[in-house]
């Protein structure tokens, strides 16, 4: 692929879920001057973007998601000027800031709501999406991203529409004086002196405005096909572009879910809507039984390398394991009895060296797990709440419920940060908000810090690496090929450019994988017989004339590459 080399294509990025990060006045609660006391620790941790989750004014019945005045931070987290500063401090370490955008819907005590439910004739009125049916019924029977009915009643006999909780009314991006608004208030934040935006939920910013009921078994249905990346929607994207982002030297990633291959260009190309969009089509689905083996590897492997190939020489990623709404990359990927050091290393180099920009999520880089939820009062999830309820009125067991937001739950990813063997692991001196996960004495930062060869040392490198000057032509512009397919239990892929190459080798398993000799040569080319580059243990080992790859051995190879300094844990 052809194209400019801009700079985010060699970056990486710290997602910060802002309320678990850290609290830095013992309320509980993560908040800015939190992050600012952390930036020594994330500079020395080598990223150059912080993702922090919504700051803006908000009731928090989805934790910021919901936002009530997108001009202020919330005061749980601190002032305008602690976010101002934050930038400012943020920048002198190199590291640049984004917001999370959050312009599907906003709060049901955002004043533009508030007005359009005190006077139907208001401007705001046609802010939002509202009906009123004869038989003062449902509008449809379509079903939220987070259960039950997308739609909820107003007193006067109003119904209005949210994609996901009913605190969270969809924003009506057919009325351009709405979209002013909007784009009014994203310059604003540029201004400010911010790199740019994740971008919440965008694809569900163009419906069917037929709202004709669905067809479906069970009463209700989430009809994607209704509401996500709707036709028309690149109208409103092309506008967002032009009136905002293109004005400024603006980083943005979308959330897009719904957008298929024949659209991926539009939304992530060289002059898609967005500069990324995050690559959702190989995190480990739901209800996976099978972790940890051999099948398990396979499926991500066919998806991981389709996915890539489509990808590469099309447009950009972003790529990751973990984020603040999934259960921990560990307890999906891996059986308990393979969680360690090697396993957690090896997924981190598996998805460090694709086609894409490498996210971390916060305590990904020192191996946090899901929590044990022993009620569901420990929960704090607002999606968590509302299925709760309604699969109990379904008739569900709870004892079953509780054990799927064990395995799968937000929360999960949302305890707070692990930073020492202290209190609260660190986190705060007051109650935390959530509790904090039972394991903090033995996984924690500061443990990590100290150890030499520990998980976080390990992403230290890996970030090096990756950010190599050396490596830059070959990470933006490197063509993605993958290697040795019919291994079973072995993921690896080549990236190659202009005679350059960098090979990424994984066994991701916990029995050896033996190599014959010949196919890695034929395969690795010229790099195989160098020492790597970087890896999880020391070298390769050959016994019997094979090559044998430890359990969830991790290595990058490279030939044609001189100037890498080799060095850190390997
Ligand atoms: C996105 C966010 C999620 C939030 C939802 C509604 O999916 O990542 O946390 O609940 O949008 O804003
Ligand atoms: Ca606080």
């Amino acid at each position: 692929m052809t194209g400019k080399v801009q700079w985010w294509k060699n970056a990486v990025v710290y997602q910060v879920y802002l309320r678990s990060f850290q609290d830095s006045n013992g309320d509980g609660i993560g908040d800015l001057k939190g992050i600012e006391e952390r930036l020594p620790y994330l500079q020395e941790l080598g990223v150059d973007v912080i993702w922090i989750s919504p700051m803006f004014q908000s009731p928090m019945d989805d934790n910021g998601y919901d936002i009530s005045d997108y001009y202020k931070v919330d005061p749980v987290f601190g002032t305008n000027e602690d976010m101002y500063r934050l930038i400012a401090e943020a920048g002198k370490r190199g590291i640049r800031i984004i917001l999370d955008l959050v312009v599907n819907h906003c709060s049901d005590e955002h004043e533009w709501f508030r007005r359009a439910c005190e006077n139907e004739n208001s401007i705001e009125a046609g802010y939002f999406y509202f009906k009123r049916t004869a038989d003062g019924g449902e509008p449809n029977n379509w079903r939220s991203n987070f259960g039950g009915s997308v739609w909820s009643r107003l007193e006067d006999g109003r119904w209005y529409y949210h994609t996901f909780s009913p605190k969270q009314p969809d924003l009506n991006w057919e009325n351009p004086m709405l979209r002013k608004e909007i784009y009014k208030m994203v310059n604003w934040w540029l201004d400010k002196g911010i790199a740019g935006f994740r971008i919440d939920a965008i694809t569900f910013i163009k419906k069917d405005l037929s709202f004709a009921p669905v067809e479906t078994e069970d009463g209700k249905r989430y009809p994607v096909e209704n509401f996500e990346n709707y036709p028309g929607i690149g109208n409103f994207l092309t506008e967002l572009k032009q009136e905002t982002f293109d004005r400024h030297d603006c980083f943005t990633v979308a959330e897009a879910p719904g957008v298929e291959q024949e659209d991926f260009c539009k939304y992530a190309g060289e002059d898609g809507f967005f500069s990324m969009i995050f690559d959702f089509s190989w995190e480990s689905m739901e209800g996976e039984k099978d972790k940890s083996s051999p099948e398990a590897v396979e499926r991500l492997k066919k998806k991981l390398f389709e996915s890539q190939k489509f990808v590469s020489g099309r447009g950009w990623c972003g790529v990751f394991l973990e984020n603040h709404d999934q259960a921990r990359c560990l307890n999906r990927y891996l059986e308990k009895k393979d969680r360690n050091y090697y396993s957690a290393s090896a997924l981190a180099t598996l998805y460090f060296f694709l086609h894409g920009t490498p996210y971390i999520y916060q305590g990904q880089e020192i191996g946090m797990e899901n929590s044990v939820w022993k009620s569901v009062d420990e929960l704090a999830d607002t999606r968590a709440k509302i299925t709760w309820e309604e699969k109990l009125r379904q008739g569900e067991d709870s004892g079953k419920l509780l054990k799927y937001f064990n395995d799968w739950g937000r929360d999960n990813a949302r305890t707070p940060m692990q930073w020492s063997d202290e209190e609260n692991a660190g986190f705060t001196k007051g109650t935390p908000w959530l509790k904090v996960q039972d394991n903090y004495r033995e996984v924690n930062v500061k443990k990590q810090q100290e150890e030499q060869n520990s998980l976080l040392t390990y992403y230290k490198e890996l970030i090096r690496i990756r950010k190599e000057e050396a490596l830059a032509d070959i990470m933006c512009k490197g063509e993605f090929s993958p290697l040795l397919e019919e291994e079973q239990g072995v993921i690896a892929y080549k990236r190659d450019y202009e005679g350059k190459k960098l090979i990424v080798l994984v066994n991701m398993q916990s029995r050896k994988a033996a190599l014959e000799p010949g196919l890695c040569r034929r395969v690795l080319g010229e790099a195989f017989g160098k020492e790597p580059l970087f890896g999880n243990y020391i070298g390769v080992e050959i016994e019997g004339g094979k090559v044998m790859l430890q359990p969830y051995q991790a290595l990058v190879a490279a030939a044609g590459i001189e100037a890498i300094h080799i060095g850190g844990s390997a």
